[in-house]
């Protein structure tokens, strides 16, 4: 495992951040997100791999790719949050931290979206701060990791 390294994983419609509902998820791409990201991770020391999938079973490889690989996974599931039983065998089976993350407070919206499928098997989940929420999610999993100097959670 590369101890310096983090999965940054975007399921479905993040593609299409941007151009994608804007009043909800804003108007920066994914790939301004990922940009800032990346900046932010190195001045850290830490590495960003990332890797967004429409499909559900391609997201499931890449967790099982990533045990191993990194120290740990910032995940937006997208919609597969609510339902997908799959994914949340994934997560638990890479034995990964990986933090939920979401652009929109999931709980402010509609009700279908306010229940999660997959959080019981994360470390924890940072939502509704918009693009700003992976810089928070990121921090959240190097502090957990102890990557910052800290001694970290587990
Ligand atoms: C989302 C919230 C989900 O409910 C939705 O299906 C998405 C994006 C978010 O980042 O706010 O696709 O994960």
């Amino acid at each position: 495992m590369v101890a310096h390294k983090i999965l940054v994983l975007n399921g479905p419609n993040l593609n299409l951040l941007g151009f994608r509902e804007p009043e909800v998820y804003g108007t920066d791409t994914l790939e301004d997100i990922m940009k800032d990201l990346r900046t932010n991770a190195a001045e850290r020391g830490v590495e960003i791999v990332d890797f967004q999938s429409n499909v559900e079973g391609e997201l499931i490889d890449r967790l099982h790719q990533a045990r191993g690989e990194v120290a740990g996974v910032v995940f937006n599931p997208g919609a597969f949050t609510h339902y997908s039983i799959a994914l949340r065998d994934a997560i638990a089976g890479a034995e990964l931290p990986v933090v939920e993350t979401h652009l929109s407070n999931i709980h402010a919206r509609e009700e279908f979206r306010h229940k999660s499928v997959l959080a019981a098997v994360c470390v924890g989940v940072v939502a509704g701060f918009g693009r700003h929420s992976y810089v928070v999610a990121l921090d959240a999993l190097i502090r957990h990791l102890g990557l910052d100097g800290s001694t970290g959670r587990g």
